[in-house]
């Protein structure tokens, strides 16, 4: 039987939320490829994995770098010759403490277009024939339904954050339908799951989240692992599917 493969992206922090999810996938049997704009972030966790008895590799991948995308798809197509699983993890807000979208520095909001949007759609394209390759692959984008509801102006009674990350990770769940569309016809499935308000970032004191990560996670494996009958092009928040 073929290996069942996982690649995610933005697995450079133990605490992360990419490092939870491929944990969770490996513990569901896949060989994991964890990934990051700086391959040695990636490397320890993945040889933690490695010492709790899963296969795992680190490999590097910028978002903001297409030959980074080719140069994964390539080593993918040597050592594996599919992919099952894309979790498209990675993100930035650069905007963290922007709470009014007419100051938005606008290299702040390219950066986290590149990054949410351009990039997995981008990565996406790079490893299309790996994931056509798979008997059933799945493509999960990580983003946030409450940036939705701020960035749609649904919900105006709280605070605009972060307007950059706000747009971008709108533009993602929109991404998300798109590619679906696209696919429609094939065995891939792509679906958004908003993980919640999650204790990836432990040092930010009153941002802590109030998920753990192994919780958020749970979710997202849930998504990339989806049957034959699962659904595609959903908004998946606290497990349910959204709007
Ligand atoms: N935590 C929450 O409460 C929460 C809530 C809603 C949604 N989410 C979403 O859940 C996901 C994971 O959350 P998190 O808190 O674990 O995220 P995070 O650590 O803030 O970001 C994930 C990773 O993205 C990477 N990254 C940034 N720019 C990149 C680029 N150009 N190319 C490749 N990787 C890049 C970062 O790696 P570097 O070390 O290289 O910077 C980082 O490890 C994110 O998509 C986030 O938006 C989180």
């Amino acid at each position: 039987m073929a290996i069942k493969t996982a690649l995610i992206t933005g697995t450079s922090r133990p605490a992360g939320l990419g490092f939870a999810v491929a944990r969770g996938l490996a513990a569901h049997g896949y060989h994991v490829i964890l990934t990051a704009r700086d391959q040695a972030a990636a490397e320890p966790l993945a040889a933690r994995l490695r010492q709790d008895g899963h296969t795992a590799t680190a490999l590097r991948l910028d978002l903001s770098d297409r030959a980074s995308m080719d140069e994964a798809a390539g080593y993918l197509a040597e050592t594996f010759g599919h992919l099952d699983v894309l979790v498209n993890n990675a993100s930035a807000m650069p905007d963290f403490q922007i709470l009014d979208a007419l100051d938005a520095d606008m290299d702040a909001v390219r950066m986290a277009m590149e990054v949410s949007v351009i990039g997995p759609w981008a990565l996406t394209q790079a490893l299309l024939p790996l994931l056509k390759a798979a008997p059933a692959a799945r493509i999960v984008n990580v983003s946030s339904l409450s940036a939705q509801q701020i960035a749609t102006g649904l919900d105006l009674g709280a605070p605009l954050r972060s307007p950059a990350y706000s747009m971008a990770k709108y533009a993602l769940n929109a991404l998300t339908g798109v590619l679906a569309r696209a696919l429609s016809g094939t065995s891939i499935l792509v679906n958004t799951v908003d993980p919640g308000n999650t204790a990836t970032h432990p040092d930010r004191g009153d941002d802590a989240g109030d998920r753990a990560a192994a919780d958020s996670a749970r979710d997202i494996v849930q998504a990339a692992t989806l049957g034959a009958d699962g659904p595609t092009g959903q908004l998946f928040s606290n497990n349910r599917p959204a709007a």
